[in-house]
């Protein structure tokens, strides 16, 4: 089993396979990075295989492949594959902008992905456009639908920035609602990558959307396994919202991260990481799980957005670590 210096328990690892992205969202990417990790500095499918092996075989129940977005890498359905023949009661999901999943979508189901959660930020084309800085609401909402077809359990996100998406709340709870997909509005989580002057909606302000036309929710109690705080609707539909800047969202953290590069990162917001790149390329995968312990064992209680902290900026890309 797991366990950090707080004693949470981890079962659930998340990879990246690519920092790249065909989005630049405002809240994430708005430049491209000055330059790409070159191709050859990535760890390759074998080798992220040969490190999620050792996890789940160290108490790993849930793998999430992210990126920036992972559809951009060639072969992603093979690498799905390698993980659900490996273990095919893992929890094993996607995280993506939903752009490539028309033709994707299929052949992920197929190989064994059960999960899938998509940004949506606006059903307005303009709007998600200018978040996006490309035209992509119509391609999305077709890989929405393919992912819907493929019978792939749907999660949408949805980070609500002032000036720009705030009115789109109400829209996005509604398709999802019609729909019956899980929806979550993410609180912005500040960062030096997102765009000057990005302020995000907080979790109240939020909730004082929604009741502009469901006056009347409850909330439900929190599922300490996800990191959403669900609010119910009358008619029983539920949303959910990330709040990171809660004081106790990290209490029962239960992730850690690996990205593209083969850097362990125990918290979005932390500076320090530890790279298991030359254990896994050169076959001592003990030595790569010790790393992991070690990642764990430091891994701090809190992010700082949820802290008194003032400096609550974290230096980290979302696209690097994978959200
Ligand atoms: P589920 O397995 O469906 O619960 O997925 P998830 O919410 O873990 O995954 P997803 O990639 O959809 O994550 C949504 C977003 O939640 C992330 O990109 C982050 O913005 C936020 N989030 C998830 N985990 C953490 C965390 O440990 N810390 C912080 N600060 N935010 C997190
Ligand atoms: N704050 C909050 N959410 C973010 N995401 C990306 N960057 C940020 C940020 N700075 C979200 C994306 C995607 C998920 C992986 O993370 O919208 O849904
Ligand atoms: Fe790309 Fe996702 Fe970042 Fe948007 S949030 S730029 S889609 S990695």
């Amino acid at each position: 089993m797991l366990i950090d210096g707080f004693g949470r328990k981890h079962d659930y690892l998340r990879v990246s396979v690519t920092e790249r992205c065909n989005f630049r969202c405002h809240y994430c990417m708005p430049e491209k990075p000055f330059s790409w990790v070159p191709k050859e500095n990535l760890l390759s499918y074998e080798d992220l295989f040969k490190f999620i092996k050792a996890a789940i075989d160290e108490g790993i129940k849930k793998v999430r492949i992210t990126g920036g977005e992972p559809l951009l890498r060639e072969g992603l359905d093979q690498f799905v594959k390698m993980i659900f023949d490996y273990k095919n009661d893992i929890d094993l999901a996607l995280t993506t902008n939903g752009f490539l999943l028309p033709k994707a979508a299929q052949k992920l189901k197929d190989a064994g992905l059960k999960r899938i959660n998509i940004s949506l930020d606006s059903l307005n084309a303009e709007t998600a456009a200018k978040i996006a800085q490309k035209d992509v609401l119509a391609t999305v909402l077709k890989g929405i639908q393919a992912a819907d077809d493929a019978g792939l359990k749907i999660k949408i996100n949805c980070v609500p920035i002032k000036g720009i998406n705030e009115n789109d709340i109400l829209d996005v709870l509604e398709f999802c609602k019609n729909k019956n997909y899980v929806i979550r509005f993410i609180e912005f989580m500040e960062n030096n990558h997102a765009k000057d002057g990005a302020k995000g909606l907080n979790s109240d302000e939020i909730k004082a959307i929604v009741s502009t036309k469901y006056p009347n929710f409850k909330t439900v109690p929190r599922d300490t396994s996800s990191p959403a705080q669900y609010y119910e609707l009358e008619d029983g539909f539920q949303f959910g919202i990330i709040e990171p800047h809660k004081d106790d969202f990290c209490a029962q953290c239960n992730r850690i991260r690996l990205t593209a590069e083969g850097y362990l990162i125990p918290c979005l917001y932390f500076e320090d990481a530890m790279s298991i790149k030359d254990a896994v390329r050169n076959n001592r995968i003990d030595e790569a799980v010790a790393i992991l312990k070690k990642v764990l064992e430091n891994k701090p209680e809190k992010n700082k957005w949820s802290t008194k902290d003032d400096n609550k900026i974290s230096t980290r890309a979302f696209y690097e670590t994978g959200g």
